[in-house]
């Protein structure tokens, strides 16, 4: 007979999020992991933080290391540290500041220089919720991951769609394609 699957896989991929301040990488990842979304003043994240969240690929569970970095500039030798081990990324715009979007192909220029040639990226377009206020059409980024081979989703950290999906489809990535 089959073995039973192990409870907790022994893969623990390494995710970091990274994009400009204020697009919602914190956000997206409380939203993942508590199911919630904390409304009111932004505060930066200052470093780096971690959580780690189990996640289900095909009866596999897989443990995501997930750091949550911090956008601002200050802080990017800091970030720079922590490419180097990353399996995946997860770099995110906001779908209602053309800067945070035209600012991609430079994040994706110092992934190149500072991650492994083998890292799977994906694309986010955060904020989905906020469509009175989005300055980058659906097709702008689906677009703009084409050129760069990435898969691409628009997310809302706010109502939660496609934010489980995000998180289980880099997980899936690279334990089913690494
Ligand atoms: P840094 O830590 O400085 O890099 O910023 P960050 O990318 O972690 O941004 P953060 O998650 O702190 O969110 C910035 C602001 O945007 C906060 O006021 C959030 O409440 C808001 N926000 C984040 N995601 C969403 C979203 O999907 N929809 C809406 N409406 N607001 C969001
Ligand atoms: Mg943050």
């Amino acid at each position: 007979a089959p073995a039973a699957a192990p409870p907790i896989s022994l893969i623990r991929p390494i995710t970091i999020l990274v994009g400009d301040s204020g697009v919602g990488k914190t956000s997206l990842l409380v939203q993942f992991d508590q199911g919630k979304f904390i409304s009111g003043s932004f505060s930066a994240t200052v470093g780096i933080g971690l959580t780690n969240k189990v996640v289900t690929v095909d009866d596999t569970k897989v443990k995501l290391q997930i750091w949550d970095t911090a956008g601002q500039e200050r802080f990017r030798s800091v970030t720079h540290a922590y490419y180097r081990d990353a399996h995946a990324l997860l770099l995110l715009y906001d779908i209602t500041s053309k800067s945070s979007f035209d600012n991609i192909r430079a994040w994706l220029t110092e992934i190149h220089e500072y991650a492994q040639s083998d890292v799977v990226i994906m694309l986010l377009g955060n904020k989905a919720d906020m469509s009175s206020e989005r300055a980058i059409r659906r097709d702008e980024g689906e677009r703009l991951a084409r050129e760069y081979s990435v898969p691409f989703m628009e997310t809302s950290a706010k109502t939660g769609v496609n934010v489980e999906l995000a998180f289980t489809a880099i997980a899936k990535y690279v334990t089913v394609f690494p």
